[in-house]
């Protein structure tokens, strides 16, 4: 147990807090925007300290945190849950929700009651959701009618992997990379104002770059989009294996929690840890008076 208050992340005062329109300047002037997952405080606070754009609490949480071999099984609670812990965690970062599989294909009307209770009860800014065909932007354009900005999602997009063929790059053949650009500038007719390329070539993306005036954030597209995302326990290797090619490692942290869980249990076994510095102390006179009544109890 802590006696740790968790506290806020004192803002840098230096930096805005990100809007709509400041990351439309920031494509409009090139800078390059980054955007990461988070799925809980820490990892909220993480984001926040590098001063990341975007922070999206993505359904991938379903694989990296809660353990299901796929993203299909988690529900609006659990992200709920979830996006409330990051946005507690942030300071200046767009906090994005991604909308469950399940939560929006329905209905307009499930639509936007999803993403209203993302807005209201996570406090999230924008809600994304996946998929460029027809019931997508329909439910894209349902949303933002109701004043909540949506990101798009196309390319491999997980939610529907088992349709698309598995977890695999998408928009290989003309057609395919045809029908990737069809959703992508619907989505954006639809009023999105962002968009992710996944998975997909990166000549494919450069060619419908020209075609895109909302934010594009790629991952495993290439260095052509406005930005790149990265799930958080990817990038810092808090995962078995190596992941998808498109991911970058900065850390090895699996490792390391690994290592410093062994050296604890270890460390209980062989009677090292605690220490005389972890423990607490007690007058010497109430201790003996302690054990005096002890002596005495039935
Ligand atoms: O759920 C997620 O993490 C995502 C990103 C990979 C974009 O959708």
């Amino acid at each position: 147990m802590s006696s740790t208050p968790q506290v806020q992340v004192p803002r840098d005062p230096g930096r805005l807090p990100m809007t709509l329109p400041l990351l439309a300047e920031k494509k409009r002037l090139g800078e390059k925007v980054v955007m990461v997952t988070a799925y809980d405080y820490p990892s909220a606070r993480a984001a926040d300290a590098a001063g990341v754009d975007v922070v999206l609490v993505g359904d991938s949480a379903a694989t990296t945190i809660l353990g299901h071999s796929s993203t299909t099984p988690v529900d609006t609670g659990d992200m709920l849950v979830l996006a409330r812990a990051v946005r507690r965690g942030l300071t200046t970062p767009l906090l994005v929700g991604d909308l469950p599989f399940g939560s929006y294909e329905v209905s307009d009307e499930q639509a936007v009651t999803t993403a209203l209770r993302f807005v209201k009860e996570a406090g999230c800014e924008a809600v994304k959701l996946e998929g460029g065909g027809p019931t997508s932007v329909a439910r894209a354009r349902a949303i933002v009618n109701a004043g909540i900005p949506v990101m798009g999602h196309v390319g491999l997009t997980p939610q529907t992997s088992t349709a698309l063929g598995g977890w695999k790059a998408q928009g290989r053949t003309a057609a395919a990379a045809a029908r990737i650009a069809q959703g992508a500038l619907d989505l954006q007719a639809a009023g999105c104002f962002a968009i992710v390329f996944e998975a997909i070539p990166g000549a494919i993306a450069e060619a419908i770059m020209p075609r895109m005036e909302i934010l594009v954030i790629g991952i495993g597209a290439g260095a052509a989009t406005d930005g790149q995302v990265l799930v958080f326990h990817d990038l810092l290797g808090i995962r078995d294996g190596l992941g998808p090619r498109f991911v970058k490692r900065y850390a090895n942290l699996q490792q390391e929690m690994d290592a410093g869980v062994a050296a604890y249990a270890e460390d209980v076994r062989r009677e090292r840890y605690p220490g005389p510095e972890h423990g607490y102390s007690i007058d010497a006179a109430e201790l003996e008076d302690f054990l005096a009544a002890m002596a005495e109890l039935r």
